[in-house]
């Protein structure tokens, strides 16, 4: 089954085909990061109104690149929330055209599913469950267990801001450019990563909720601090700095994920979402697997290509060949109007457990 996705939740205009769930026939996004960088970071209008030129070139090229044509396509996914309303309705509006006008099933997608199904894009082994997947990105910071596909069962979140968004604010406190976290993660390479101790916030032995603002605090009293002792930011104090918040990002983010595969005896454990790129969160993971002796048969999946860790559509058609399969009757080419993508998708999230 060859599905093509659209994705515009936020700044990304983008477009894909997958086969059957896992084989990406194309993939093709237009980022604005450019635009965004000039105002540090997204002003919904003004990613609104630029997914409008790109939103029918990027389809076009997604379809060419997999050389197909548009009646070849057997049904239509798009991201329908979470997501800025303003940058949603232009991929919801443009998927919704396309289904009536083809005749072919409407599945609308929640983003954040979309992510943990990248993992399985350009796999074929088998998915074993239960597995626990940490989504952390810009607007997520979740945990989630399931045991079955598409059986979303959240076990712990963000209470204040997603890891991906304290790398952004904390860039801007440190005079890097948007988006933070890769240029965190570069300038980190040339610190010492002991050098601040910076806090790390547990809630408790057993929490499995995360918390970054009292962090991003932290941040800014050590620049504060700094200013007043030298009257700037050197580049050494930059990257200290720089490596001494990942590390705080990360040991969080991997001791929670690793206490929730322990707690659920996981076959696998996943990392998705755009922070999942971050090399320093890759590598501890892997080395907290091997102190903590977890079984030698337990999967690890983080995606090797990082234009599927961030966001793409690939994901989205990827996740909705799963619901389709589950449920194909519930996908009709002729969808009532939906006045909000939003509210409509993340009642059949919570519905899927
Ligand atoms: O998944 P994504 O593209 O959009 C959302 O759904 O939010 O994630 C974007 C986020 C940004 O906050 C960006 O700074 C972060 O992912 N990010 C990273 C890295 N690459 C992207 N954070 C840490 N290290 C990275 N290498
Ligand atoms: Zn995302």
């Amino acid at each position: 089954m060859k599905i093509l996705g659209i994705e515009t939740s936020c700044d990304e205009t983008a477009a894909a085909v997958v086969e059957n769930g896992r084989k990406v026939l194309s993939s093709v996004i237009s980022s604005q990061i450019a635009l965004h960088a000039k105002t540090g970071g997204v002003v919904p209008e003004v990613a609104a109104r630029e997914h409008v030129p790109q939103m029918i070139p990027v389809i076009e090229e997604a379809l060419k690149k997999a050389d197909l044509k548009l009646e070849e396509i057997d049904a239509i996914a798009v991201t329908a929330g979470p997501g800025l309303l303003s940058s949603l309705i232009i991929g919801f509006t443009t998927g919704m055209g396309l289904a009536k006008a083809l005749e072919k099933p409407l599945i609308p997608v929640h983003h954040v599913a979309g992510h943990m199904y990248a993992n399985f894009l350009q796999t074929s082994d088998e998915i074993q469950f239960p597995f626990v997947t940490l989504t952390v990105s810009g607007g997520h910071n979740e945990l989630y267990l399931l045991r079955e596909h598409l059986g979303f069962e959240k076990l712990g979140e963000t209470l204040d801001d997603a890891a991906g968004e304290a790398f952004d604010k904390v860039a801007v406190l440190l005079g890097l450019p948007y988006p933070g976290g890769p240029a965190i993660s570069k300038v980190a390479k040339n610190g010492d990563q002991m050098k601040i101790r910076f806090p790390r916030a547990r809630l408790g032995k057993e929490s499995l909720d995360f918390s970054f603002s009292g962090l991003k605090t932290a941040v800014l009293v050590e620049v504060k601090a700094e200013f007043a002792r030298e009257g700037k930011l050197s580049d050494q104090f930059i990257a200290d700095c720089a490596a001494s918040f990942q590390e705080a990002v990360c040991d969080v983010l991997v001791s929670k994920l690793l206490f929730a595969a322990k707690k659920y005896k996981v076959c696998e454990l996943h990392l998705a979402g755009g922070v999942s790129a971050n090399k320093r969160l890759r590598e501890l993971l892997m080395s907290q697997i091997q102190v903590q002796k977890f079984n030698e048969n337990l999967k690890v999946r983080f995606s090797q290509e990082l234009s599927y860790c961030t966001d793409n559509a690939a994901m989205i058609a990827g996740v909705a060949y799963y619901y389709f399969q589950k449920n194909p009757g519930k996908y009709s080419a002729n969808p009532a109007f939906f006045p909000n993508p939003q509210l409509h998708i993340l009642n059949t999230f919570e519905n899927e457990k």
